[in-house]
């Protein structure tokens, strides 16, 4: 088959992680016989040194076209001005709001060879083998009112947690449907002691369980959920949560797996289901690392891995999503590291090396 997908490199070390995920999808598109025709374009501060704004409508239409979209990362100092009138960070959220990415997936798999470069016991990460689905397009980032004003007892300022029925319902069939597909076991995440968003959010939990008899459905309070986390992370399976508890929760969780620099995400636009392809937006965990750009160090293996994540929920390429996770596994079985993930007596590579290493393994 032939498929269209956008390529937006973005700032820092974007372009060059992005590069090496287009190797890859290459060498997997020789080998299955499928084409990917690549359409590029500006992200974040690139797009605004070259159009004034941090996505353009011509961007966003080139995406909508496209089966998927892969992205690297946005943002640094160059465009760090909290007076700015316009930010890279702006750009992602519009692509987020305009594309209807509600679903982020955020994968977090301790692998046995990188048990060592984490920064908690390896008894306590033994055996993590979790997704975070975070509600994406919804509450304090996107509510209303959010403004800030002046009054004759000073500033003010409010962010709005407003959530639909529809809203709350599809990211939470999302979660349902990817813990079938895994260990059943669903954790809901709100602070429905204090939050009314929180309060619709676990009744709809409570609601749609029915239809999802096969899976095991717990309530966590978020505050709890951050120190089970750390405290015993191998009891979770499916995490589903609003936005921005999701937000601050997908760091935490992304220390677990040791690297940053390991960590794929998906967006996407609707409730993945075995066979079903949904577009989507695919990107490494890891921001833009400007200290890092343009030194060849990077390591690309999250950008590669939401490639196969593109593969797996936009593309309908399940198989071809396993040979890449699986060239992956083997390169690091070897002994091949990036620096973030470097230790003792292990063979240190950069951001092309392992690229196309990886690439080459692909069966
Ligand atoms: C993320 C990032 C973004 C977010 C920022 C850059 C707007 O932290 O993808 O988690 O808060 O969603
Ligand atoms: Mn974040």
């Amino acid at each position: 088959m032939r498929f269209e997908l956008a390529v937006l490199p973005g700032d820092g070390v974007g372009p060059e992680v992005v590069a090496e995920a287009v190797k890859v999808l290459q060498a997997v598109g020789r080998r299955s016989g499928h084409e990917f025709v690549l359409h590029y374009g500006d992200i974040g501060g690139a797009a605004i040194d070259k159009h004034g704004v941090s996505l353009t409508k011509d961007t966003l239409k080139m995406c909508k076209r496209c089966h998927a979209v892969l992205l690297g990362a946005v943002g640094g100092p160059k465009w760090d001005d909290p007076l700015a009138k316009v930010r890279p960070e702006d750009g992602l959220l519009e692509i987020r709001k305009g594309l209807g990415l509600f679903a982020n997936l955020r994968p977090v798999k301790v692998l046995p060879m990188l048990i060592d470069s984490t920064s908690l016991k390896p008894e306590v990460i033994r055996g993590v083998d979790m997704v975070m689905v975070r509600e994406l397009t919804g509450g304090l980032y996107f509510g209303k009112p959010k403004r800030q004003w002046r009054t004759s007892k000073g500033r003010r300022a409010v962010d709005s947690m407003t959530y639909s029925e529809a809203e709350i319902e599809r990211i939470i069939r999302a979660g349902y449907e990817l813990a079938r597909t895994r260990r059943r076991k669903l954790t809901s995440v709100d602070k429905a002691n204090v939050l009314e968003s929180s309060r619709l959010w676990r009744q709809i939990a409570i609601e749609l369980s029915p239809d999802y008899s096969d899976v095991e459905l717990e309530h966590q309070l978020v505050d709890a959920c951050a120190m089970r986390l750390i405290q015993s992370p191998s009891q979770f399976d499916v995490i589903v949560t609003e936005n921005t508890f999701g937000d601050i929760l997908t760091d935490e969780a992304s220390m677990l797996a040791g690297s940053l620099g390991m960590l794929p995400s998906a967006s996407i636009a609707g409730i993945p289901q075995a066979g079903k392809r949904i577009f989507g937006l695919y990107e490494p965990i890891h921001g833009s690392a400007p200290r890092r750009a343009g030194q060849n160090m990077a390591n690309p293996i999250a950008t590669i891995l939401s490639g196969a994540m593109m593969l797996r929920y936009s593309l309908g390429l399940a198989a071809e999503a396993d040979k890449v996770e699986t060239a992956i596994n083997s390169v690091l079985e070897d002994g091949y590291r990036t620096y973030d993930i470097m230790s003792e007596g292990m063979k240190k590579m950069g951001t092309r090396e392992m690229g196309e290493l990886i690439a080459s393994k692909i069966a």
